[in-house]
């Protein structure tokens, strides 16, 4: 087995599946923007796609991989339920339509977009015990969660089989998220982070930029090197063609235990969310 695709890592997931460590993220990518900027990140070097069905762009994902001329089998693709089909029927309604709109008969890692713990009576076990069909079908490689909290993962392992290949969380230097990751490495479940620069926040942080400046790179590169070094699996989205490169330029310096501990330094607890709390979360799209 390969370590590696060109320079990105492959992490190793609970299934036996690999996953490129560094992808390429699409939400809010305009849909008809969504195929170029596919293709682009795929000309870049990228080899890992994250969608999902509520970003509207899944038609745009396979159309970029197709343009780029690439066979399906280099390319990861994850994507994610909508929140409106958590229900059994509706969920597998569901998953057709993903593959449908992605033009593939498999998608590399499915996911639930959210525990949604306020709405379905709570009931996203059900949901899970259809992920699991997918997995058992060839049609998901692998399946896994995402915005679920510790006491929701507690819950999938007391009633189902399958622990989830991945927890995908907000994660970056304002919000490390390190109690879920703990419980994550405890318990085989890799962490993919979103938002991994903060959608730019952190990026005028006084310490990105100093150790930036220290490095000489860009300050995106400082933290999602801090990601990758923590062992986390990210996917920064950028609709700018240098952007792009910058984000896929990772691999060629180390930082120091010293800056990797100033960056998880700057934890500012739940104000530094940028995105909803998963325990409240309870967004059904029109
Ligand atoms: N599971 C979930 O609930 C969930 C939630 C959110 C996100 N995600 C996933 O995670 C991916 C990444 O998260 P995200 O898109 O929210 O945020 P992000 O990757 O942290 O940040 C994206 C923002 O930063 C800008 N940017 C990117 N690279 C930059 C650079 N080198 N220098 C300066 N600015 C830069 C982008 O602008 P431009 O495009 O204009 O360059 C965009 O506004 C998403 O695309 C999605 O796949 C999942």
């Amino acid at each position: 087995m390969t370590t590696t695709v060109g320079n990105v890592p492959l992490i190793a997931l609970n299934d036996g599946n690999h996953i490129p460590q560094l992808g390429f993220g699409v939400f809010k990518v305009e849909r008809a923007e969504t195929a170029a900027a596919v293709r682009g990140a795929l000309e870049v070097g990228y080899r890992h796609i994250d969608t999902a069905e509520m970003y509207g762009n899944e038609k745009g994902v396979g159309e970029g991989i197709h343009d780029a001329g690439l066979d399906r089998a280099q390319v990861f693709i994850t994507s994610k339920l909508n929140n409106g089909f958590h229900r059994p029927d509706d969920a597998r309604r569901a998953f057709d339509d993903t593959l449908s709109a992605l033009g593939t008969d498999y998608v590399d890692l499915f996911l639930i977009h959210w525990p949604l713990p306020t709405l379905y009576d709570g009931d996203y076990v059900s949901t899970w015990k259809t992920l699991e069909e997918f997995k058992a079908d060839g049609r998901a490689r692998s399946i896994g969660v995402s915005n679920f909290q510790i006491h929701h993962l507690q819950e999938l392992a007391r009633e189902t089989e399958t622990v989830p290949a991945v927890n995908q969380i907000e994660v970056h230097p304002y919000f490390p998220n390190d109690e879920v990751r703990a419980y994550g490495i405890e318990h085989d479940i890799a962490t993919e982070g979103w938002s991994p620069i903060a959608r730019g926040k952190v990026l005028g942080d006084p310490v990105v930029i100093r150790i930036a400046k220290a490095y000489g790179v860009h300050p995106a590169q400082v933290v999602l090197r801090w990601h990758i070094q923590r062992g986390d699996i990210v996917f920064p989205k950028s609709i700018h063609p240098q952007r792009m490169k910058d984000n896929f330029e990772i691999f060629d310096f180390d930082l120091g235990d010293e800056e990797i501990e100033a960056l998880t330094a700057l934890d500012k607890g739940e104000p530094g969310r940028t995105g909803p709390n998963p325990d409240t979360f309870a967004y059904i799209p029109d």
